[in-house]
């Protein structure tokens, strides 16, 4: 059965709560007054605004139950929208992406389509006494209301009747540092927000062709150079793993490498290629080792790594990076029929290593073997960081907390910290020493794809992967199995794929623009 040959959609068809997100003032702009907890009636005086403003913080303040908790809001008449910040000493960046979430859908419920908002005078510290910057408390809170004025409305069929998106929601804090992190916090959400739409699209329509065509569109839109590796290059190259894995499908599988390549790299960044490598398997069945009671529901988002390098592609793009960045993604769908790979078969990889395949559910390490070597050797990077829904295990270990990580390279290991703590987007590294490398030596073949004995799945995936990498290159694996996707309505997420990683990635590219990492030490 051969997929039907569908075109690309337009990127954008999602319908939000609201259409879009500008920062503008409008004519009727309803006055939203931030406040902190806990700091009694006379705390109004500590919003920078009299009058009209401070009697509508007091009337807040005087209504039973207005705790002035995160994200909490109160509509007081038809005068303003008291939002709580929470305590001003546990104010960070996750408590202000939240408060932006709440809000977004407060509005959405009281039909507000046009507000100011009114900041509180802030301490110049949180209480783990690192300073509090304005810019970065902006950029979380325009995270979060993008985050939160999403959903996936695009099959909605005859039997749906939802409540159509209201018209664009024009937002402005009176703060300019605030503004311009808003905007760079929004453009960030609506990056993720398209890796979330990419990554909802069914498999019967996101076939690995479709991929490729998106990201076609993708890369014209957004000033991207693109490359193609077709099915047939991909043989003639020597990528046993890519092509094992996705010759059983219809849609056959291919590399796609995305580049940003700014005319002028700021000085810290001359020289630097950081180099984001995204699982991209669009359907997992786990090939004959076929995936049982169940376990193959949801195995749509096995793109997400992928999905989420497009998406980290466009805010990069959109931020213009004064550094070069390159996306590439393995894709393939992996099927079961009469060409499909065996357990048993011995394969070569691009960088000529062989591999018994002992698992044909273990492909996402095949396919992003060939992608990882191919980079190595064609893109010249200074940094490789790969994204993917890799291992069951991780789940188990981690739940859906954290991403796992895996790096030996203490600079690259600050800098994605660092990306971490700015994002949210949370990492707990897991070790990968020479024995478990030679765990995944094989009797017949110089690799086995995964170890018959059933311990620490997770690294075996990356020790798998490290075969792949040249030594000398900076590099981190991200196994974001337990984070990809939430099965409930969570603060910043509804139900579906979260496009976990987008934000991280785009700020550890940011990072490469500066010279010494943030946030951890390196
Ligand atoms: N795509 C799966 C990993 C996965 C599992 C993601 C559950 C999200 C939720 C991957 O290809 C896979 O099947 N991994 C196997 C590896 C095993 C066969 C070595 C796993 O984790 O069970
Ligand atoms: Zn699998
Ligand atoms: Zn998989």
């Amino acid at each position: 059965m051969r997929h039907a040959a569908t075109a690309a959609p337009p990127l954008y068809t999602a319908r939000p709560m609201f259409k879009s997100i500008s920062i503008a003032k409008g004519s009727n702009a309803t006055p939203v007054i931030a406040v902190l907890a806990g700091a009694g009636p006379k705390g109004a005086s500590k919003t920078r605004s009299r009058g009209a403003v401070s009697d509508l913080v007091e009337r807040a303040r005087a209504t039973p139950g207005f705790k002035a908790d995160v994200g909490e809001t109160l509509a007081v008449d038809t005068a303003g929208v008291v939002l709580g910040l929470g305590k001003g000493d546990c104010i960070d960046n996750a408590a202000v992406r939240k408060a932006g979430a709440k809000l977004v859908r407060a509005l959405d419920r009281m039909g507000l389509r046009s507000v100011a908002l009114q900041l509180p005078a802030l301490p110049a510290h949180d209480r783990a006494g690192e300073r509090i910057d304005i810019e970065r408390l902006g950029r979380a809170f325009g995270e979060g209301l993008a985050l939160a004025n999403w959903r996936f409305d695009q099959f909605d069929g005859e039997a749906t009747r939802r409540t159509p998106a209201q018209g664009p929601l024009a937002l402005v804090s009176d703060d300019d540092d605030f503004n311009a992190g808003l905007k760079r916090g929004l453009l960030l959400g609506e990056a993720a927000n398209l890796t979330r739409r990419l990554g909802a699209t069914p498999p019967n329509i996101c076939h690995p062709e479709w991929v490729v065509a998106t990201a076609r569109r993708l890369a014209k839109e957004n000033g991207l150079s693109i490359k193609v590796i077709d099915f047939k290059e991909a043989q003639r190259l020597g990528m046993g793993g890519l092509v094992s894995v996705g010759r059983a499908s219809a849609s056959k599988p291919a590399i796609v490498i995305l580049t940003h390549a700014p005319r002028r790299p700021a000085p810290a960044a001359r020289g630097e290629h950081l180099v984001l490598v995204g699982k991209t398997v669009t359907y997992d069945t786990g090939g004959y080792s076929l995936k049982v009671n169940n376990g193959m529901k949801g195995m749509k988002y096995d793109k997400m790594g992928g999905m989420a390098v497009l998406g980290a592609m466009k805010a990069i793009a959109d931020a213009k990076l004064p550094v070069r960045v390159s996306g590439v993604l393995a894709v393939a769908e992996n099927m079961v029929g009469g060409d499909a790979y065996r357990p048993d078969d011995i394969i070569s990889m691009h960088n000529g290593v062989t591999v018994e395949v002992t698992n044909t559910d273990a492909e996402g390490r095949l396919v992003l073997a060939d992608a990882m070597s191919y980079a190595c050797r064609k893109l010249d990077p200074t940094a490789i960081v790969d994204v993917a829904t890799l291992t069951g295990g991780v789940v188990v270990a981690l739940g859906h907390f954290s991403a796992g990580y895996f790096c030996e390279n203490d600079r690259l290991r600050g800098r994605i910290e660092g990306a971490s703590q700015e994002s949210g987007e949370k990492v707990w590294r897991l070790p990968l020493w020479t024995e478990h490398r030679d765990f995944m030596r094989g009797a017949h073949a110089d690799l086995i794809n995964s170890n018959p004995q059933r311990s620490a799945h997770p690294i075996q995936g990356a020790a798998f992967l490290s075969f792949f990498v040249d030594e000398k290159i900076p590099w981190a694996h991200l196994d974001i199995a337990g984070v990809d996707s939430v099965e409930r309505d969570s603060d910043l997420h509804v139900t579906g794929p979260t496009g976990w990683g987008v934000r991280l990635m785009a700020d550890l590219a940011e990072g490469f623009t500066r010279r010494a990492p943030r946030g951890a030490s390196a």
